[in-house]
C-alpha cells in the first residue's frame, strides 16, 4: 500500500499545528512540524551570537542542523518564543537555507518514521513545493486579530509584559515576509482546501478539516 501524505499549510497561529497533530493522531500517521526546523536554524544562529539576516551563518546552521536537538527540552522551549519565530521567518527567506532542509522533509513524507502508513507535514510550502503530490492538502487560515489573540494567550504565560498589539504587529510582519519572499512563498496550492478557523472551536475546526481530508 502506498504511503499517504497530507499537506497542511497556513499563516502563523492559524491553528494548523493543532489540526495537523489531531489529524495525525486520528489516522495514526507520523507528524512533522516543518516550522520547527526553520526555528531551529534561527535559534542556532542566535545562540552563536550571529544575525539571522547573515546569509552565510544561516546556511551553515541549516546544513549542520542536528535534528536530535529538537528533542532537548531547553532547546524545544526556546524554539517557541516570539523572537525565534521572527528570526525563523528571516532565515526561511534564504533559498539555500530552504534547499538544505528540503530533502529531509520530503524523506519524512515518503518514508514516515516508525513504520507509519502516512505522514502529515505542516508549514508554509508543503502543498506547493515540499509535497506537491500530497494526497490531501489543507490551507488553514484565520483573521490576523484572531491569530494574534491566540498566540498572545500562549506567550503571555512566559512574559506578562507582552502586549496584544505587539504580537499582532509581529504576526503581520511575519505574514508579509512569508507571503512576499521570492522562494517558496506561503501560498495556498491550487488543489488545497481552504479552511478559515476564525469562528470555529478546536473541535469544530477538527471536524471540518477531517471532512475536507476524507472528502
Ligand atoms: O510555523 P511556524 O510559525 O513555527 O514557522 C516559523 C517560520 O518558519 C515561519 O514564519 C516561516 O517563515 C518559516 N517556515 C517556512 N516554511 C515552512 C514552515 C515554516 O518558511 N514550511
Amino acid at each position: 500500500m502506498s504511503r499517504k501524505i497530507i499537506a497542511v499549510d497556513g499563516p502563523a497561529a492559524s491553528g494548523k499545528g493543532t489540526l495537523a497533530r489531531r489529524l495525525a493522531a486520528h489516522f495514526d500517521y507520523a507528524y512533522l512540524d516543518t516550522g520547527a526546523l526553520y526555528r531551529a536554524v534561527a535559534l542556532c544562529v542566535l545562540r552563536q551570537g550571529q544575525d539571522p539576516a547573515d546569509t552565510k551563518a544561516a546556511v551553515a546552521a541549516a546544513q549542520n542542523l542536528d535534528m536530535a536537538k529538537l528533542d532537548e527540552p531547553d532547546f524545544a522551549a526556546a524554539l517557541r518564543t516570539a523572537q525565534t519565530g521572527l528570526a525563523a521567518s528571516i532565515v526561511a527567506a534564504e533559498p539555500d537555507v530552504r534547499a538544505a532542509i528540503l530533502l529531509a522533509q520530503r524523506q519524512f513524507g515518503e518514508t514516515p518514521p516508525d513504520g507509519k502508513q502516512g505522514a502529515i507535514l505542516d508549514g508554509r510550502d508543503i502543498g506547493t513545493i515540499v509535497c506537491p503530490d500530497a494526497d490531501a492538502k489543507l490551507f488553514i487560515t484565520a483573521r490576523a486579530q484572531v491569530r494574534a489573540e491566540r498566540r498572545w494567550k500562549e506567550l503571555v504565560a512566559q512574559d506578562d509584559s507582552l502586549s496584544l498589539a505587539h504580537v499582532l504587529a509581529d504576526i503581520e510582519a511575519r505574514d508579509a515576509r512569508d507571503a512576499g519572499r521570492a522562494t517558496a512563498p506561503m501560498k495556498q496550492a491550487e488543489d488545497a482546501h481552504l479552511l478559515d478557523t476564525s469562528d470555529l472551536s478546536i473541535e469544530g475546526a477538527f471536524a471540518a478539516a477531517l471532512a475536507l481530508v476524507t472528502g
